[in-house]
């Protein structure tokens, strides 16, 4: 099959990314924004890392950068039209609290920033690093505190991802969940395993000709 080449190097090709909601605590003590991101991501499990890119001149740039602190409230669907909202509006003009009708409430780790209550989880996050990347900077912090609605959970406590129903962002679209599940982890292990056994898959020893 042919492959087409790109000529603009778009970040859009990632896809899809999860549509998060950033809480970040404002000048005036006790006032927030909220901001709505696609650049997001997890990016390691011990500690727990997350990363967000934000562009400087957006409102909540200096806000959590002088925070260091923010909050990853991920929407349901049902909160798509809040979501876009605080995505095409501006902290530094409106209340995006009473702007979309969202409830802010109290973290547990973080001092500063409140949870998005209607959000179904919530990861409080504290600033570790910070880079300009270029068009956006990267904020990588440390999750201090994960939330999650008791309706969003299976029969083991864990996260219910058909329960939560996140909005998927690729290319200026929002995709709901597909509903069926196609896989899990390690679901190819034995096969590899089979495969590796029959030999003609080794690497070659280092060093050695051809
Ligand atoms: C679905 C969606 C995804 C977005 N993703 C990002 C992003 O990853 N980074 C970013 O800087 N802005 C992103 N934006 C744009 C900001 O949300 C937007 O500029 C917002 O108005 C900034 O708010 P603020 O000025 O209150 O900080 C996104 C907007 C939408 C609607």
């Amino acid at each position: 099959m042919a492959k087409h080449l790109f000529e603009n190097l778009d970040a859009h090709a990632m896809m899809p990314m999860p549509t998060a909601l950033i809480s970040c605590a404002d000048r005036e003590p006790g006032t927030s924004n909220i901001i709505t991101l696609g650049w997001v991501g997890s990016l390691s499990s011990v500690p727990p890392m997350v990363g967000i890119g934000v562009k400087p001149n957006c409102y909540s740039h200096d806000l959590i950068q002088s925070a260091g602190e923010f909050v990853v409230n991920l929407p349901s669907e049902q909160l798509l039209e809040a979501t876009d909202m605080c995505g095409v509006t501006t902290g530094a003009e409106v209340d995006k609290w009473a702007l979309t009708g969202l409830t802010p409430s109290q973290a547990s780790k973080l001092s500063k920033t409140p949870l998005i209550e209607e959000c179904p989880v919530n990861l409080e996050c504290v600033t570790r690093q910070v880079l300009s990347l270029g068009s956006h900077t990267l904020f990588l912090a440390e999750v201090v505190a994960i939330h999650a609605d008791e309706a969003v959970l299976d029969g083991r406590g864990k996260l219910d991802i058909g329960k939560v129903r996140p909005i998927n962002y690729f290319s200026f679209q929002y995709w709901p969940l597909g509903a069926e599940l196609i896989g899990t982890y390690g679901m190819a292990a034995k096969k590899a395993k089979e495969r590796i056994a029959e030999g003609g898959v080794s690497r070659k020893p280092m060093g050695s000709a051809g």
